[in-house]
C-alpha cells in the first residue's frame, strides 16, 4: 500500500493590479463578458475568457433558462465556443469572474465540478497547462497553475482505453 497525495496550491494576489499584463487583460475580458450574462434567475453573472495559443481570446457567460437545468455555466459556454471555432488550438489560460446586481462578490469564484471536468478534457488533449485566473467583482485574485490542480483524480480520455477486453 502507498499513499497517493495531491497538494493543491494557488497564488493569491491582493488585486488585479498585481497581475502581469496578459492576465489582467484576460480577466478584464472575462469581466466584460460577465456583464452580458443572461442570468435573470440567479442574478449571479459569470464571465469566462480563454486565451488560445493562436492569440485569440474567446469569451462566454452563463446562459440561464426558465427550465433551470437547461442553462449552462460561463466556462462551458466559453470553452465550447473556443474549440468549436478553433479545434486545433490549445488553451493557455482561462479567467473566470462574477458580478451581481444584488450583492458584492469580493472573493474569487471557482468553477463548478462539471466545468472542471470539461476543462480537464481540453487540458489533457493539449498536454500542457491551462492556467486558471479567478476573481470576484473586486478583491483578491487567485492563480492556479492548471485544471488538474482543481480536479485531481479526474476522469479523462485515457480511462476509456484502460479497460481490458472481456473476450
Ligand atoms: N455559474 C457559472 O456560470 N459558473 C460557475 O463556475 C458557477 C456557477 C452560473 C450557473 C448559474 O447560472 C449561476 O452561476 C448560479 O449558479
Amino acid at each position: 500500500m502507498k499513499e497517493i497525495k495531491f497538494i493543491s496550491t494557488a497564488l493569491e494576489y491582493n488585486s488585479i493590479d498585481e497581475l502581469d499584463k496578459t492576465s489582467q487583460s484576460l480577466l478584464n475580458a472575462a469581466k466584460e463578458a460577465a456583464l452580458k450574462a443572461y442570468a435573470p434567475y440567479s442574478n449571479f453573472k459569470v464571465g469566462a475568457a480563454i486565451l488560445l495559443d493562436n492569440g485569440e481570446i474567446i469569451t462566454g457567460n452563463n446562459q440561464e433558462n426558465a427550465a433551470y437545468p437547461s442553462g449552462l455555466c460561463a466556462e462551458r459556454v466559453a470553452v465550447f465556443a473556443a474549440f468549436s471555432k478553433y479545434p486545433e488550438a490549445t488553451a493557455k489560460a482561462i479567467a473566470i469572474t462574477a458580478i451581481s446586481d444584488n450583492y458584492k462578490i469580493n472573493s474569487p469564484i471557482t468553477p463548478c465540478g462539471a466545468c472542471r471536468q470539461v476543462l480537464a478534457e481540453y487540458e489533457y488533449n493539449a498536454g500542457t497547462d491551462m492556467k486558471v485566473i479567478l476573481s470576484g467583482d473586486s478583491g483578491k485574485v487567485l492563480i492556479i497553475n492548471n485544471i488538474n490542480t482543481l480536479l485531481p483524480f479526474s476522469f479523462d480520455p485515457s480511462n476509456l482505453k484502460k479497460t481490458t477486453k472481456k473476450k
